[in-house]
């Protein structure tokens, strides 16, 4: 038996680790990769559906026009939520739907569709978590300069405070943005991910303005909520790993961490840039997007952070691909990516790194001062098998990254851990890469639209009604 295999089997008997009573189970999906629907009931067109047209952008030319077609199959997603036994769903809101050009007045048409789908969770004992921002930017917003703009902060808040006003009565968990590193870097300065853009100055601003945009949201969320609401934000984070230990890699990490983690944990965690973010911008971006009173907004008190971990990052020193600052992308910060030595990894190639969720949790107790309470809001692994045969490499993962991140909730000084969230409850469409790679607890069959359960799922689902019998056992 090889060791994976091994450590698969003894996970697949594991008990979930020993939360206390309270601890939100969730699953997790977003709007673009789940619901089809994308010309229907007045939606408009997202930067999505357009960067999908771009010959080569998505791997086998896909799109999210159909995807899982929760847009009508929604009481099916439903169904799989409760059947699993968790406490609460996290999912996320189609701008372009709720507006179609990303301003003015509200499509209630579209609208009506979150409102049946929370009325069904909210039936079913099923705690709404919204996402209001998971990349899929109105389209006429984006031909008006998109994120590079201030004013599409703006337009955001808006919308943020008209959904809230909406569905506040049912929903009480508000995430305004998803990874925002992925929205302005990977977007704006990689071009891998919409709106397809390789730009310098204009990353960076797309990146200030998010979470400028994320800071009026949450007053306009609790301006339209009133006191109940809950309001956070999901980041993507990982440890950055020097790939050796010469002073040159190991400041190829640190540029890294900056651009990655401390550029969207410190304006929000603490109200400030990190040293050192300008100075590894000099001459591509005079950072004048920035104005007076703008970290105020963005470092607004919160009342909880999301934290998405897939793997730890290992940095190399490299080159810069353009030698001409004023014409360098914000992803060229003379770092290679290298991949670990002798570790596993996922099906997609993503190296499988418990201890990195434990080290990152312990890393932002650490360095932050009243850290809101964390919800692991994603963590997931993919396979490339297209059935819903056994997936005990899902389970070990799940299992593994459970024990690290309560262990980290155990030993972290101000680390308040309140729930975590498994990416994904069914397979969708994973951006770029298509449909190819598969993170669901249940296998979607795309031509028929029928899902089907796969053994993590049951796993997580008996594990679940273990772990409740054994906490209500020992509630005083
Ligand atoms: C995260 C995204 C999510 C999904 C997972 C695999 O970066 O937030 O939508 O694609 O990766």
């Amino acid at each position: 038996m090889s060791a994976s295999v091994a450590g698969a089997a003894a996970a697949s008997t594991a008990d979930l680790p020993d939360v206390p009573a309270g601890f939100v189970w969730g699953t997790a999906t977003a709007a673009y990769q789940i619901e089809g629907g994308a010309g229907e009931d007045g939606r408009g067109e997202s930067i999505w559906d357009v960067f999908c047209r771009r010959p080569g952008a998505v791997a086998g030319a896909a799109s999210g026009a159909v995807a899982c077609d929760s847009y009508h199959r929604w009481r099916d997603d439903v169904d799989l939520i409760a059947g699993l036994g968790v406490d609460a769903y996290r999912f996320s809101v189609a701008w372009p739907r709720i507006m179609p050009t990303g301003r003015g007045a509200l499509n209630q048409a579209g609208l009506d569709y979150y409102d049946r789908l929370v009325d069904a969770l909210c039936e079913r004992g099923i705690r709404p978590f919204v996402t209001l921002y998971h990349w899929d930017l109105p389209q006429a917003l984006e031909d008006g300069g998109g994120w590079r703009t201030r004013d599409t902060a703006e337009r955001f808040a808006e919308y943020a405070g008209l959904v809230a006003g909406a569905l506040h009565d049912r929903v009480r968990d508000w995430i305004t943005l998803n990874e925002p590193y992925c929205s302005s870097i990977v977007g704006y300065a990689e071009g891998r991910h919409a709106p397809g853009a390789t730009e310098g100055h204009g990353a960076l601003a797309a990146a200030h303005h998010l979470l400028l945009g994320h800071g009026k949201a949450v007053a306009a969320i609790r301006a339209a909520a009133g006191p109940a609401a809950r309001v956070g934000i999901t980041l993507n984070l990982s440890p950055v790993v020097p790939a050796t230990a010469t002073d040159a890699d190991r400041a190829a990490a640190r540029r890294l961490d900056l651009v990655l983690n401390r550029q969207f944990t410190d304006p929000v965690l603490a109200g400030a840039y990190p040293d050192g973010l300008e100075r590894l911008y000099a001459g591509v971006s005079d950072f004048s997007f920035r104005r007076v009173g703008d970290l105020r907004r963005i470092g607004a008190p919160l009342d909880f952070l999301g934290v998405n971990y897939y793997y730890r990052l290992y940095a190399a020193d490299a080159p810069h691909t353009e030698p001409d600052p004023a014409r360098r992308s914000a992803a060229d910060i003379g770092v290679r990516q290298v991949r670990p030595a002798g570790v596993g990894t996922t099906g997609l190639g993503w190296p499988i790194e418990p201890e990195g969720l434990h080290d990152t949790l312990i890393g932002l107790a650490g360095r932050y001062p009243g850290l809101p309470p964390v919800y692991i809001t994603e963590n997931g692994c993919a396979e490339l098998r297209d059935e819903p045969g056994p997936d005990p490499e899902r389970i070990a993962f799940i299992a593994g990254h459970l024990t690290a991140a309560t262990r980290a909730a155990v030993a972290g000084d101000g680390l308040d851990l309140l729930g975590y969230f498994y990416w994904s409850l069914i397979d969708n469409f994973e951006w770029a890469r298509g449909y190819g790679p598969r993170f669901g607890l249940a296998h979607v069959d795309y031509a028929t639209g029928i899902r089907t359960p796969k053994a993590s799922y049951h796993w997580l689902r008996d594990r679940l009604r273990a772990w409740r019998k054994r906490t209500r056992r020992s509630d005083p």
